[in-house]
């Protein structure tokens, strides 16, 4: 049961981060989840015992095109002399995030080859033939499948046939095309009518995940989770970059701020955990609105506002993470009830919300956007004080004040 659990921690913390680097603006483009599928069902036919590494492999293998304004499924036709170092790297840069993820380490060496081809003409490496790990090769068939169905809605079974017979010998070798051949109709099938409806391919993944063995290699503890988080963290921070590094700050000031407030242990660590990830919506809000330079419209408004939600829902798909839902996904109500998603009120919005929405401010103020220059700390105070009791909890505020009066912040710039 325990092992179930961990189990889910696993798959729940994965898939959503994979669907977080998927969103282009407010489209999602459900590329990770698959070329996931797709990947474990080709692996099924060569080495079934590590089908669920390929399906991991395949939710994170493009964890590394974070900052990248196009995603690379954008592009069916990649040719070499117009990558940007963002997307030629972009395999390497992933292999070592995924590294860094206790007990996936195994997976990253996939990774960071699933764009060779074995002609030497892929990239970033140009390598070749049997340089190239079968598992990389499966990850490039199930991106390319990928890649084919978006580019040709209408693509039939024997179009697809005759594509990958074609690139074998140049992207594939012959035993991947042996192990796609050896895919019966049935899992063609399932490609076509549940793979490539994007109303069919969550129930798909989460059957797949219900099933998946249980990895007694991974361990997904506090450790396993913080390690996720942060990868979550520089996928939010990368979307622009007049945040860069804005996670950070809101959470070790919500850190700073819940201390001065008597507030420790799993209470403090939801607070932090929810601070880091208070922005996680807006990964589906366009840069054309984040980045406006002018006041948005009403529209734009009602577009922005959305990203309150978006991360409650993005948090709530991952049962672990469950508290930290509504810290996150409030810290953009108001003290008076003028805020948004619920328009809650005073002590109605939870205090770990009231908190990161102080933080958030504290920092949005200090740090340039696209909108204004950075400001100095002497007016980070005034501005506080304008908005105490009415926008931010005064209690709060005052702790603000203090903290940052006591550090001399105020002295510097
Ligand atoms: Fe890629
Ligand atoms: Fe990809
Ligand atoms: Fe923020």
């Amino acid at each position: 049961m325990i092992q179930k659990a961990n189990n889910n921690v696993l798959n729940q913390l994965l898939a959503t981060l994979s669907l977080v680097i998927d969103y282009q603006g407010s489209e999602q483009l459900f590329h990770a989840w698959r070329v996931a599928v797709v990947a474990k069902h080709i692996c099924d036919e060569i080495n079934p015992n590590d089908a669920h590494w390929l399906f991991y492999a395949g939710l994170l293998h493009d964890v590394g095109i974070t900052g990248i304004e196009n995603h690379p499924a954008q592009h069916p036709e990649l040719k070499e002399h117009d990558l940007s170092d963002g997307l030629r790297y972009h395999p390497v840069i992933g292999s070592k995030i995924v590294n860094e993820i206790p007990g996936l380490k195994r997976i990253a060496p996939w990774i960071r080859d699933h764009h060779e081809w074995i002609n030497g003409k892929g990239f970033p490496a140009h390598k070749k033939e049997q340089s190239i790990h079968i598992y990389s090769q499966i990850l490039r068939m199930a991106d390319d499948y990928d890649l084919r169905f978006r580019a040709g809605k209408g693509l039939s079974r024997s179009d697809l046939y005759e594509y990958f017979r074609s690139r074998i010998g140049r992207e594939f070798s012959p035993q991947m095309w042996d192990a796609f051949r050896s895919l019966d109709s049935r899992d063609l099938g399932l490609f076509y009518f549940e793979v490539n409806d994007e109303g069919k391919l969550p129930h798909k993944l989460k059957e797949i995940m219900e099933d998946l063995p249980v990895v007694h290699s991974i361990k997904p503890g506090e450790a396993f989770i913080d390690a996720v988080l942060k990868i979550f963290g520089i996928v939010i921070d990368a979307k622009h970059h007049y945040t860069a590094g804005h996670s950070e700050r809101v959470r070790d000031y919500s850190i700073v701020l819940s201390k001065r407030l008597g507030i420790k242990g799993r209470e403090l660590k939801n607070i932090a955990r929810a601070a880091y990830l208070h922005d996680l919506g807006k990964i589906a809000t366009p840069l054309s609105i984040l980045d406006k330079a002018g006041p948005l419209n009403k529209q734009e408004w009602e577009i922005m506002r959305k990203h309150a939600v978006y991360t409650m829902e993005l948090i709530d798909s991952v049962e672990v993470l469950w508290e930290l839902g509504t810290l996150a996904g409030y810290s953009q109500e108001r003290y008076d009830g003028k805020g948004y998603p619920d328009g809650l009120k005073g002590d109605a919005i939870p205090i770990g919300a009231r908190i990161i929405a102080v933080a958030d401010a504290m920092d949005a103020i200090k740090t340039k956007r696209s909108y204004k220059d950075a400001l100095s700390w002497k007016t980070v105070v005034s501005e506080l004080k304008k908005s105490s009791g009415n926008r931010y909890d005064p209690s709060i505020i005052d702790q603000a004040i203090a903290y940052i009066t006591e550090e001399k912040l105020r002295n510097r710039a």
